[in-house]
């Protein structure tokens, strides 16, 4: 007889198999520290330059990032320093995919903040574009936040080699 324990027990398997095993990771801690913006954009596209990525979707990637991380510098932490975590990964299927945390003080309400031209910061004269910009540069992008910090995962699966490089 089959159980209800069972069941849980075989759903907990099939869901740890279907998780798909990375070609590559690599994580990062950085300090928010305005000048780690440009570190950590460039650190992602030497990451994916591993796959032989076109020069506009190598441009995407370092927009999306530097829109990320710069929220985490300038909303998360605002005046104080803390650190972000950033976790990327490449798939066999040519997907990246790139997780940026802080642990700052979060988005109280994600709907309006994802709106373009919606800001909190007018007074550092803001354009409120920056969740616009991920979203447009990448194919996915999900935004978690509490207040305990915001967690960005954004996807991009890149074009297949065989394709015309630009
Ligand atoms: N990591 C974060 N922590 C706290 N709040 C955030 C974070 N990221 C975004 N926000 C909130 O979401 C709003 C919209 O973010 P978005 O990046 O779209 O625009 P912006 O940062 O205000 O302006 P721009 O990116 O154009 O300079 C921000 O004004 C801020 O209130
Ligand atoms: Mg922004």
């Amino acid at each position: 007889m089959i159980t209800g324990e069972k069941i849980s027990e075989v759903k907990a398997v099939s869901k740890k198999r279907m998780r798909k095993k990375p070609l590559n990771e690599v994580k990062m801690v950085l300090p928010s520290h305005s000048m780690n913006e440009s570190y950590a954009r460039a650190a992602c596209a030497v990451f994916v330059s591993q796959i032989n990525p076109t020069i506009t979707e190598i441009s995407d990637i370092k927009c999306a990032v530097s829109e990320a991380v710069t929220n985490c510098i300038v909303h998360g932490y605002r005046d104080s320093i803390g650190l972000i975590y950033i976790n990327m990964r490449l798939y066999e299927n040519r997907e990246f995919r790139v997780e940026i945390k802080d642990k700052g003080c979060g988005i109280q309400n994600i709907n309006e903040a994802m709106q373009p031209l919606f800001t909190t910061d007018r007074e550092n004269e803001r354009s409120g574009m920056g969740f616009t910009i991920m979203e447009n540069f990448m194919d996915t992008l999900k935004v978690t936040s509490s207040g305990c910090g915001t967690k960005i995962v954004m996807t991009k699966k890149l074009a297949p080699l065989s394709e015309m490089r630009a």
